[in-house]
């Protein structure tokens, strides 16, 4: 099974502010929901709590990450450690898990070297009271395979480039 990261940043590594995406881009949600659908869908408790999501995305199995062993969340799988909920992907026959935020778990998957690939958007957006951060990736380590930039639009207000890293 192959273990992939999606996420989105600004141009200063800002994923969220206040426990929300800090901006949006409808281009970049579909590029989300294309990927990831029929797939199973790795993410801490608070992305899935306080990020806005709240309810299971659908097509998708949706898998939570949290310390708390009573926590309970309809619809959803509910792990304690990544490595649990990697072993249900794979159990499930799964060819790509996606882990899908928020920082906490993308730092923690990409320190116990179980991603394979990473899908990560660039939004070209400064965004200074951020609070929460995409991890800077190593250089040693990662290389970009792929690099698509898509203007601002009416739409999309900001541009935006579609990037993915795989190990060199
Ligand atoms: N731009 C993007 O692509 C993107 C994507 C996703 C999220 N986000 C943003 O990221 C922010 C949330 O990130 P975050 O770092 O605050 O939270 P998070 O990574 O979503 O969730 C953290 C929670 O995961 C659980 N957890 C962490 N490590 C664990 C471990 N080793 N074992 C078991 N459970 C563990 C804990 O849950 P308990 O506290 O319940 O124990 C912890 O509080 C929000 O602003 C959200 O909007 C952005």
């Amino acid at each position: 099974m192959k273990v992939s990261i999606i996420a989105a940043e600004s141009l200063n590594n800002v994923i969220g502010v206040d426990g929300e995406l800090p901006w949006k881009v409808p281009a970049d949600m579909r590029y989300f929901m294309k990927k990831t659908t029929g797939h199973h869908i790795i993410m801490g408790r608070k992305t899935y709590e306080e990020g806005g999501i709240n309810k299971p995305l659908p097509r998708r199995v949706n898998i939570i990450v949290t310390r708390q062993k009573d926590w309970a969340a309809g619809g959803c799988i509910v792990v304690h450690s990544l490595e649990e909920a990697l072993k249900v992907a794979e159990d499930g026959g799964e060819q790509e898990a996606f882990i899908i935020g928020g920082e906490e778990i993308y730092r923690l998957a990409l320190k116990k070297d179980v991603v394979d690939k990473i899908y990560l958007t660039q939004i070209e957006v400064r965004i200074p009271d951020g609070d929460a951060f995409f991890p800077v990736l190593d250089r040693d380590i990662w290389e970009r395979t792929a690099y698509h930039r898509y203007p601002s639009s009416d739409e999309n207000p900001y541009a935006y480039a579609f990037r993915e890293y795989e190990k060199k």
